[in-house]
């Protein structure tokens, strides 16, 4: 129980990842049949290596989606990282070189690497050469990984210069893609969160 705790405070950086689990599915989300399934069979996803890249528009679901499946193995005592470029690039400035090594190197430790996000940094020189390393060092590791992305397939297919194609290429080679097409369930709790405030702040008190 200890030992899941720590792999879950180490593996999931943001607060709110704890409450991406199978138990607060909506069910509104097809889709979500494969991030079930993918916990199923992990074994065989692990040896062979298998990864996903989910993309589609915003708001469809697939940090949802990938949280699901990193607590889920969290919970079978699987290590699993999910973070995020901005996340990796800022813990990274600042590091001698020699630590920054052994930060990427670390990634290794993990079964399941998932980087939520991607193409939402920014894409300076610095920038895609330490992407270029994380992404080459779990590419070279054969573990799998779990890209989340607004990129479009085709966009991923052509890249805009060699250094985003070189990442795009290793990415498309592990990761089968599954397009998010669905509605933005962000909208829905716009919605709700829109009349909750009516409620209150229309409330007379007494
Ligand atoms: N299957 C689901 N059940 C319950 N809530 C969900 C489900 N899928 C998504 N949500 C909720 O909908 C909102 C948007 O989902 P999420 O953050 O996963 O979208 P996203 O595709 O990652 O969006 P972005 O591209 O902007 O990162 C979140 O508040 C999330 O908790
Ligand atoms: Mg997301």
């Amino acid at each position: 129980m200890e030992r899941i705790k720590r792999r879950k405070a180490q593996g999931l950086q943001d607060r709110y990842l704890y409450d991406y689990t199978f138990a607060n599915d909506n069910g509104q989300n097809p889709l979500m049949e494969k991030a079930r399934a993918y916990v199923e069979n992990w074994k065989e996803a692990y040896k062979n290596n298998t990864g996903l890249l989910l993309f589609g528009d915003v708001g469809t679901g697939k940090s949802f989606f990938a949280g699901c499946i990193a607590n889920a193995l969290l919970d079978r005592d699987v290590p699993v990282l999910m973070t995020n470029f901005p996340t990796i690039l800022n813990r990274l400035t600042g590091m001698f070189s020699e630590d920054r090594a052994e930060f990427i190197a670390s990634f290794d430790e993990y079964d399941l690497l998932i980087i939520d996000d991607l193409g939402v940094e920014r894409s300076t020189e610095y920038a895609m050469e330490q992407m270029f390393f994380v992404i080459d060092s779990r590419y070279r590791s054969r573990r799998p990984m779990i890209i989340t992305t607004n990129l479009k397939l085709a966009e991923l297919k052509n890249p805009p210069d060699l250094a985003h194609a070189r990442i795009y290429d290793r990415i498309l080679e592990r990761c089968a893609p599954i397009l998010f097409a669905g509605k933005n369930f962000r909208e829905e709790n716009a919605g709700a969160t829109r009349q909750a405030a009516k409620d209150l702040v229309n409330r007379k008190s007494d």
